[in-house]
């Protein structure tokens, strides 16, 4: 089985095409090339040879928050876990910052509940979450679900 690693800039060009492939498919949100360098640090990717098939990020949000987003695997990898585990690898890495809640903004919540992710209302997440929705495409005509996590109850 393929690890799950921390990114590389060297991924960053893969992760960008892998996301925007599904992103122009409208399963996911797309990210600029300029944000997926700048945050390159809370990327996990998996690595098959040279090829980028998977990646996620954990972005801190606040002292008590974080998101996981752009969580993408290659269509020819799917159905393998692979997505499990790099979700698994974003849920980890909270815990070890000491973070007790992650929350998504997803197309795909049935995919999130398998690990106990539960759905909320998205005006309850808190402000700060929002500041990075005014540069999304879609603002203000958010159609994500949201899912949250609290981390004391499992992993
Ligand atoms: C959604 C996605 C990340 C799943 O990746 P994957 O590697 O195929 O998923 P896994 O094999 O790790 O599946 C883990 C579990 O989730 C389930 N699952 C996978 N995709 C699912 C979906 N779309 N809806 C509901 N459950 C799903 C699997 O059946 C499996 O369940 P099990 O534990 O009961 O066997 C992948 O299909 C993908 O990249 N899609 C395009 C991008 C996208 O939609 N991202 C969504 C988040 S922004």
């Amino acid at each position: 089985m393929n690890s799950v690693e921390k990114a590389k800039i060297g991924d960053v060009a893969q992760m960008h095409q892998l996301i925007n492939y599904f992103a122009d498919k409208g399963e996911m949100l797309a990210r600029p090339l300029s944000e997926l360098y700048e945050n390159v640090r809370d990327y996990f990717v998996v690595r098959q040879g040279e090829r980028v098939i998977a990646c996620a990020a954990l972005h801190v949000s606040w002292s008590d928050l974080a998101e996981i987003k752009s969580v993408a695997v290659a269509e020819d990898n799917q159905k393998q876990r692979i997505g499990a585990q790099v979700v698994e690898a974003c849920l980890k890495e909270a815990k070890e910052l000491g973070i007790p809640t992650v929350f998504c903004l997803t197309y795909k919540p049935a995919f999130f509940e398998k690990f106990g992710f539960c759905q909320i209302d998205k005006m309850k997440l808190p402000r700060k979450v929002w500041t990075e929705c005014y540069r999304c495409p879609k603002f203000p005509d958010c159609d994500e679900v949201a899912l949250i996590y609290h981390l004391e109850a499992g992993v």
